[in-house]
């Protein structure tokens, strides 16, 4: 099976903060540095480094030739990757302070993808092959009917969580990811409690597969009848930028190895962890080595 992962790609420009500038205040920031990111970028080079066959479809501007550089040094494929000369490549403004962050999007060419794009792409994949998205580009309501139409497997990510994901048809999503606050948007609960989550979680989808991260408290997998829980790994976190894009392609990576549900809980997780210790989005994602020789 190879993985379709149709997403974002963004400048990431990254700043840490002494505090997150605030309404009517203009502040300095304490380093400044740019690297590549945006959700679907990350998570296609976590997937490529987990040793999956990966195509990354998506759009740049006319500048966006060191995106299809950067992908290809790690193995991703990159022929389904539009340059496009009217838009500007999506970029990020992230700021970092005690290791949270706080990010503003511009999306760029990424909101210019458009249904003769998403079919010029289909038109390479099977049944036997999955669909990653995350909610970072334009067109997905298309993108995921066509997908399901030709009988792809169907993973989201709904980062960044808004009203837009209840437009689209989410009932022919096979997998969610999503961290706490997109889980409690996804599950329409106020509740922050986790069981109160996951209850909400089944019954409004139940005849799917989530799995729910929590940070520090660490992650769930929901599906099936069945909770599987795994701790967090406690680290020293300088970024957590690309944290839950390293999860999610370091998990899908190990079903998709046919690993079990808890084994893939737990090298996610691991991944995740050693992310969370480094600067930066893409940048920061651990090798396969790297992880499984910490396990
Ligand atoms: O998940 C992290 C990513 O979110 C960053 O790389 C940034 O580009 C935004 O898309």
């Amino acid at each position: 099976m190879k993985v379709l992962s149709f997403g974002s790609l963004n400048f990431d420009h990254v700043y840490q903060m002494h505090h997150f500038v605030e309404a009517k205040e203009t502040t300095s920031s304490l380093s400044y540095q740019k690297g590549f990111g945006g959700k679907g970028l990350n998570q296609s080079i976590a997937l490529a480094k987990s040793g999956i066959d990966v195509y990354h479809a998506g759009r740049v501007g006319e500048d966006g030739q060191p995106f299809i550089d950067y992908l290809q040094k790690y193995g991703v494929k990159t022929d389904y990757l539009k340059k496009d000369v009217d838009e500007v490549t999506g970029h990020a403004i992230i700021q970092v302070c005690n290791g949270e962050n706080c990010i503003i999007l511009h999306g760029g060419a990424n909101q210019a993808i458009d249904e003769k794009q998403i079919d010029d792409v289909l038109q390479h994949f099977s049944s036997q092959d999955m669909l990653l998205i995350q909610n970072e580009i334009s067109c997905l309501d298309y993108l995921i009917r066509q997908a399901h139409q030709k009988g792809m497997k169907i993973a989201f990510n709904t980062a960044p969580m808004d009203e837009k994901v209840f437009k689209y048809p989410i009932e022919l999503v096979d997998i969610f990811i999503v961290n706490e606050i997109e889980a409690m948007g996804l599950a329409k609960v106020q509740s922050h409690d986790v069981d109160d989550i996951i209850k909400g979680l089944q019954d409004a989808y139940p005849d799917k597969q989530i799995v729910l991260t929590i940070g520090s408290d660490g992650s769930y997998y929901i599906g099936s009848g069945r909770v599987i829980h795994q701790d967090a790994y406690q680290v020293h976190a300088v970024d957590t930028t690309a944290a839950g894009d390293t999860f999610t392609g370091y998990f899908l990576a190990s079903l998709l190895r046919d690993e079990s549900i808890e084994n893939a809980l737990r090298i996610a997780s691991k991944a995740s962890s050693i992310t969370v210790t480094k600067d930066g989005a893409a940048q920061s994602i651990p090798s396969l080595q790297e992880v499984l020789g910490s396990l």
